[in-house]
């Protein structure tokens, strides 16, 4: 058959049974048949038909290409790329020999295999659950698990351990009275600083708030027995109340290893800057946070309640849980995203708002230029997309901010990926990224349209929001609270201790 008789579109080869082609044969054909080259012309007009394909020193794929409906659209520069790839021998086609080594088809033409080697080749490293990279040697009270502090009485240097509460309330207690503002930068500044975080590194706790053997609840015990880590406070401290004495702290969860018995802490999170707090780190996350009940690539939304016309998040469906509990008369339960903090503060909450929003434009966008595309592409495709948006304004505009001259000094000029580079977060980033605490403001600012208060509670301390997602569901939606973050200082991010 040639490109003349092109109407027949169901593909069945000998041994493998195709889909029917994406391609639109017949618009196609009357361009094929324009072609000086007649068996060229032929070639290209099978391969769209069938598949192209590839002759490899030991055996033949066939690929079907796909994607090509907005091809079909743009007519006119298909012909013209055909023409160009065609002239230049660059085409795949069952050619008797390949005219150039290794190709591999894109949806219009052939492209250069990509070196060998060069591309990612160790996809573990960086993927969620697995553990931190350490940078600093450990320091465990017995050289392999108990974390120092464990035995009150021990001594290092000759001193015996201070209580951590006492140390954090001689660094950083502060009264909201003397609180420095920044300047230079709002609290989208600080925002941005969490939302990054929770990109890059969720120390994931044991699985478990109760010690096995002798039945502690760590919530309640103010002893140290695994994974109940508490931090007592001190009898001075003005949280010192009868009956509370001690903060309840879990042990984060141990990482396997097969080459050492040193324990190693778990990153949840993928460690790339690829948005996964928007779309999950793992598989059954990712898929949850799918809108699975149509083909447009999009991500759920809320089937509740909408924000003047736009989605919030969609629902976490086990209530009561954390935020119902904020407010139990309206019980409204917390929303869910890619990563499980998402409810923390409503800050927090509406910049995953306007993420999974960017994805769903971008995703109606994408499909608007490529009705041919499945979901599946139309998601990866905008999903890649924000992970760059993710890179550039953290690289970009963020870090800039942050790190000042020093910019140069400690992030040399990005050259190219490079498969040897490890990116897997550090624990100890972890723990010295903790310094974006520095900048959280003690309250949540809303403003209305006009950047007026935002009444009936324009100011609410910030502890009064915690998982309080009924504060964005019933007071206003996230557009006042990002109007807050933008017109509002960060606090000034320096020791300030009074
Ligand atoms: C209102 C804003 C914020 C709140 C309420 C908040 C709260 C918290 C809480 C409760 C934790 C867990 C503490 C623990 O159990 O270890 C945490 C961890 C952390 N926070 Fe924040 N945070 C905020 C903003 C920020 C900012 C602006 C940054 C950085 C620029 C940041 C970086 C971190 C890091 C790196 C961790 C450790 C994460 C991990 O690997 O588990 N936080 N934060």
């Amino acid at each position: 058959m040639g490109p003349r008789n092109a109407s027949k579109r169901r593909l069945s080869l000998t041994g493998i049974q195709k889909g029917v082609t994406p391609v639109r044969l017949d618009e196609m054909a009357p361009f094929l048949d324009r072609f000086p080259d007649r068996p060229k012309a032929e070639l290209l007009f099978s391969g769209f038909r069938d598949g192209f394909r590839i002759p490899a020193p030991a055996f033949s794929i066939p690929q079907v290409v796909r994607n090509l409906k907005s091809a079909v659209l743009h007519a006119a520069v298909v012909s013209e790329k055909l023409s160009k790839e065609v002239a230049l021998g660059r085409m795949a086609g069952p050619f008797p020999t390949p005219p150039l080594e290794d190709l591999v088809i894109s949806p219009l033409g052939v492209v250069p295999k990509k070196e060998p080697n060069k591309f990612r080749m160790k996809p573990i490293l960086g993927a969620f659950n697995t553990a931190f990279k350490r940078l600093l040697k450990p320091e465990y009270e017995d050289g392999i698990s108990l974390p120092r502090g464990w035995t009150q009485s021990l001594s290092i240097n000759g001193f015996t351990l201070p209580s951590v509460r006492e140390v954090s309330n001689e660094i950083v207690k502060l009264s909201t009275d003397s609180l420095k503002l920044d300047d230079s930068n709002s609290l989208m500044f600080m925002q941005w600083g969490q939302w990054l975080d929770h990109d890059v590194d969720l120390s994931v706790s044991t699985p478990t708030n109760s010690a096995f053997l002798k039945n502690v609840d760590c919530d309640k015990s103010c002893d140290n027995i695994y994974p109940c880590f508490p931090i007592k406070i001190p009898p001075t401290d003005p949280r010192y109340i009868a009956g509370s004495k001690c903060i309840p702290v879990i042990r984060t969860a141990a990482a396997c290893s097969l080459t050492s018995p040193v324990r190693e802490q778990m990153n949840g999170l993928t460690s790339y800057i690829d948005g996964s707090q928007i779309y999950g780190s793992d598989i059954n996350v990712a898929t949850l946070l799918r809108n699975n009940t149509n083909q447009l690539g999009l991500l759920a939304v809320n089937q509740k309640f909408s924000d003047n016309g736009l989605p919030f998040l969609p629902f976490k469906d086990n209530v009561p849980d954390q935020c119902s509990r904020t407010h139990p008369t309206l019980g409204l339960p917390c929303f869910v995203a890619g990563d499980v903090r998402s409810n923390e503060q409503p800050m927090l909450t509406s910049i995953h708002t306007v993420f999974m929003r960017e994805h769903n434009r971008l995703a109606k966008e994408l499909h608007k230029l490529n009705p041919c595309w499945s979901g599946e592409d139309i998601y990866q495709e905008a999903r890649k997309m924000l992970g760059g948006v993710m890179q550039k304004i953290t690289y970009k505009d963020w870090l800039p901010l942050l790190l000042g001259d020093k910019m140069s000094e400690v992030l040399p000029t990005y050259k190219s990926y490079s498969k040897d580079e490890d990116p897997t977060t550090s624990n100890v980033f972890t723990i010295a990224y903790r310094m974006g605490h520095t900048l959280v403001q003690p309250f949540i600012y809303r403003l209305a349209e006009d950047y007026s208060p935002y009444f009936p509670q324009p100011v609410v301390p910030l502890f009064e929001t915690f998982f309080a997602s009924w504060r964005i569901l019933r007071q206003g939606g996230i557009d006042p609270i990002l109007r807050g973050m933008m017109a509002n200082k960060a606090k000034l991010n320096s020791q300030q201790t009074r």
